[in-house]
């Protein structure tokens, strides 16, 4: 038989979800006579919208007449690709910039084909699993390293991934000065998990920081379409110069709903070149058409009715809906004197109970208000003594949850 990869061995045995699941499922097993409210998970709830999901199924429909219908369509449906431009970028990327593809995640977990093992992974830390286990699993995480021996160890490292502590006493921006030579930034902003937004200043610096030491980052700019303060960034090319050192993920999931239907995309600018002076877009291409064959059509059919006037504005109304409940569950915090965080231009609230453990803060929520949240130490180590609200939930549900936690 094959011999297991090392690299899928050394991943942490759970992944974070599955095990909130698990623990819920048991909980639930335990007393079925409890309604359990999950505010853990960062999966939407909320109905498609009736234009795109128009959309969606005109889509289906072309699919099913001969004069419309179409097979493969490779990086994306180049009009999408100009709408995404368009709506997104002020037109400043072409077509042949912007890869359409099944998600975010998914484009995370297949980038670092690029750069192999030797690259240097650097994360935020507490930051979106993907990124270091995505490094894992490519082989660029070096040693894992962890104080007790058992594959669930809550304070995991890797000792070839550098983490840059993100806390309340650096208003959860890195110290940018440890980013190693020949590294690959991975940059999250709404964060998931703080809800921290950075200024244009901070990518300002960020960019500076990646020319500085030959880096390129990965900006995940999932849940851009959260920012209301029209002095943040949505995206990383706000800063011109960011063309010549970074790579932009985006996805349709977390604002028009589409994390079942399955689309996002990925910008990597033609100026954007390795240390030999190759190009980077001309590899992606490469690597996605070969080992990847595009997205669903009837999702991208979808996603254009998502990008004209009038999904954007069931768009926005979408969003203020999330944002609603992540004010809710703001103020029932706040009541409870608990510090938070984020939740303003993001869907995601950061709890903050200092000197305890966060799966021992998850666990009491979940036996004394059958609340679920997310331990933030699953998010890394600097997320212990942090849990996460997300602010994906049916309205109800969240007043429920709000009325339970600031009951005594
Ligand atoms: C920061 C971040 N990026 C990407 C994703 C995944 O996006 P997609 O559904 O497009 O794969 C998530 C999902 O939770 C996320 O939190």
């Amino acid at each position: 038989m094959p011999v297991r990869s090392k690299n899928v061995s050394a991943l942490k045995a759970g992944y974070l979800f599955p095990e909130i699941a698990r623990l819920r499922r048991e909980f639930a097993a335990k007393n079925p006579d409890k309604k359990i409210i999950s505010l853990g998970v960062g999966n939407t709830t909320e109905p498609l919208l009736p234009h795109t999901c128009e959309g969606l199924v005109e889509g289906a429909k072309k699919l099913g007449d001969a004069k419309t219908y179409s097979g493969y369509a490779d990086e994306g449906f180049s009009e999408l690709r100009g709408a995404i431009s368009r709506v997104f970028y002020n037109d400043t990327f072409a077509a042949d910039e912007i890869f359409i593809s099944d998600g975010a995640k998914c484009d995370i977990g297949r980038l670092q084909l690029l750069f192999g093992s030797s690259v240097k992974p650097v994360v935020q830390d507490p930051s979106y699993p993907v990124y270091v286990d995505g490094s894992v699993l490519h082989g660029a995480a070096g040693r894992r390293i962890s104080s007790c021996d058992g594959p669930d160890c809550d304070d995991t490292r890797y000792g070839g991934i550098e983490y840059l502590p993100c806390t309340p006493e650096n208003n959860f921006f890195p110290d940018l000065s440890q980013i190693p030579y020949n590294s690959l930034i991975y940059f999250c902003s709404p964060n998931n998990p703080t809800g921290a937004v950075a200024s244009k200043g901070q990518l300002a610096a960020l960019v500076a920081a990646a020319k500085r030491t030959n880096s390129i980052i990965i900006f995940d700019a999932a849940y851009s379409e959260y920012i209301r303060d029209p002095s943040l960034p949505k995206t990383i090319f706000e800063i011109s110069s960011a063309k010549t050192c970074a790579i932009e993920v985006n996805s349709f999931s977390k604002h028009a709903g589409f994390t079942g239907v399955r689309l996002g995309w990925t910008v990597v600018p033609k100026e954007l070149l390795y240390s030999g002076g190759e190009s980077v877009n001309a590899d992606w291409s490469r690597v996605q058409s070969t080992i990847f064959n595009g997205a669903s059509n009837i999702a991208q059919w979808g996603a254009l009715a998502a990008l004209d006037d009038a999904g954007r504005t069931e768009i926005k109304t979408l969003t203020d809906f999330y944002l609603g409940n992540a004010a809710l569950i703001r103020k029932a915090l706040q009541v409870l004197h608990i510090t938070c965080y984020g939740g303003e231009n993001s869907p995601y609230i950061w709890a903050h109970f200092p000197g305890r453990g966060s799966w021992d803060v998850f666990n009491e929520f979940l036996e004394k208000k059958h609340i679920v949240t997310t331990p933030g130490v699953g998010f890394g180590p600097e997320g212990e003594s942090f849990i996460r609200f997300s602010a994906f939930g049916h309205r109800d549900d969240v007043i429920e949850a709000c009325n339970r936690l600031v009951k005594v």
